[in-house]
């Protein structure tokens, strides 16, 4: 099995960080690399012409290979709610359709279509949290709920962010293409540690950020778009998502046709050298790991939590509708902010999210640390 990779990270014995659904910590050659490129961003003449370039295709070709996909369907953006905003321009919710979301899903894929739905004239039909903890089941019913209006799109996640629920995307995909209708994935919970694979999957996007699961930094996310969107108009205009529009030339827009890849929904500027590196250097650290290596990890840790607080007064989801990689505990009447901060006071910092209490281990999180967690629940609310 992976072992902790503790010594990679900045983290001292003491700590026990189990929220990396929130946002994970840096790995130390990550900051290591930060404080050179800071340096290099002060001294810009003695950066290479190419370089920006080659810095944004090993991130590009890193991030593809998280899921599976060519680089050139991969498209350099900022966070989650850029990527559904220039995916609302090219994926049609026509009038009298229903855009399928999820309830308490994070806003990011969820608010672009509520914003849209008035002018557009389709509803946004919330799928209700199931009462047995089955995502997959409840988002099949509505695709399928017969003498319901169309479905043109479902914007999911496909790790639920509070309640840690997994969906099951292939029979999700499967029965949406029979509609005719389209697939946005917003992956932020799942990219980095869940196999992805968008050739067998095929949706229409999918996205995910670095701040996360994949150890990067903020500001950095990747959207992967279909070839048969491929066609579209971005959302902002930028020279190099034209065929040459060239500041160095002596002729400025000599080409305003758009690239024919995914690289025209590259974000403005998107040449910062200093985030995009270590959005690469996390990507390419997890892979290293891989999928199995880290939900077999991941899982024994979750596992072992939810074995360890067994007879205390919370809820458990169950195992195989949870994701493998985050444990989202229920209580009768919500959490009680007091607890996380009376753990936070003894160094274990997991986070409240919408009345649950979500803990999210990564690569550094070993026995020691769950096993204090459990003890500290137990002490606490035992
Ligand atoms: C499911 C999910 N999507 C998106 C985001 C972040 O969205 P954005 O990148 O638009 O800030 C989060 C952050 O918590 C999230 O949990």
């Amino acid at each position: 099995m992976l072992q902790s990779q503790r010594a990679l990270f900045d983290m001292p014995r003491e700590v026990c960080y189990l929220n990396a659904a929130g946002w994970s910590p840096l790995p130390l050659a990550t900051q290591a690399a930060a404080r050179a490129a800071v340096a290099r961003k002060g001294q810009p003449w003695t950066l290479a012409k190419d370089f920006a370039d080659q810095q944004n295709e090993r991130t590009r070709s890193a991030a593809a290979r998280l899921i599976n996909a060519d680089a050139g369907d991969v498209a350099l953006i900022s966070s989650i709610g850029y990527g559904v905003a220039a995916a609302a321009k090219f994926l049609t919710a026509t009038k009298g359709t229903r855009v399928l979301v999820l309830q308490d899903d994070h806003s990011s894929p969820v608010l672009e279509w509520q914003t849209r739905a008035h002018s557009q004239g389709f509803t946004v039909e919330t799928i209700a949290t199931p009462a047995d903890g089955d995502w997959t089941a409840a988002i099949l019913a509505a695709i399928e709920r017969p003498g319901a209006a169309p479905v043109s799109l479902a914007s999911i996640s496909s790790v639920h962010w509070s309640d840690g629920g997994l969906v099951d995307l292939a029979p999700v995909a499967a029965a949406l293409r029979r509609q005719g209708a389209a697939l946005l994935v917003d992956a932020t919970h799942g990219a980095g540690i869940l196999a992805i694979d968008v050739k067998a999957l095929d949706p229409d996007v999918l996205l995910f950020p670095t701040y996360k699961w994949t150890l990067g930094p903020y500001g950095r996310a990747f959207m992967y778009v279909a070839r048969r969107h491929h066609d579209g108009v971005p959302l902002e205009q930028t020279a190099y998502g034209r065929r040459a529009v060239k500041a160095e030339a002596n002729v400025y827009l000599a080409d305003t046709r758009y690239v024919p890849d995914a690289r025209r929904y590259d974000m403005g500027e998107r040449d910062h050298f200093i985030s995009m590196e270590m959005a690469a250097l996390g990507m390419e650290l997890v892979a290293e790991w891989g999928s199995a290596a880290l939900v077999r990890r991941l899982a024994m840790l979750t596992d072992r939590i939810a074995d360890g607080v067994r007879g205390l007064p919370v809820h458990v989801p169950e195992r195989r509708l949870r994701a493998p990689h985050i444990l989202s505990l229920g209580f009768k009447g919500g959490l009680q902010p007091a607890l996380v901060d009376a753990l936070a006071a003894d160094n274990i910092f997991v986070a409240p999210r919408l009345g649950r209490m979500r803990i999210a281990p990564h690569a550094y999180n070993d026995e020691i640390d769950v096993d204090r967690l459990v003890a500290a629940l137990r002490r606490h609310i035992g």
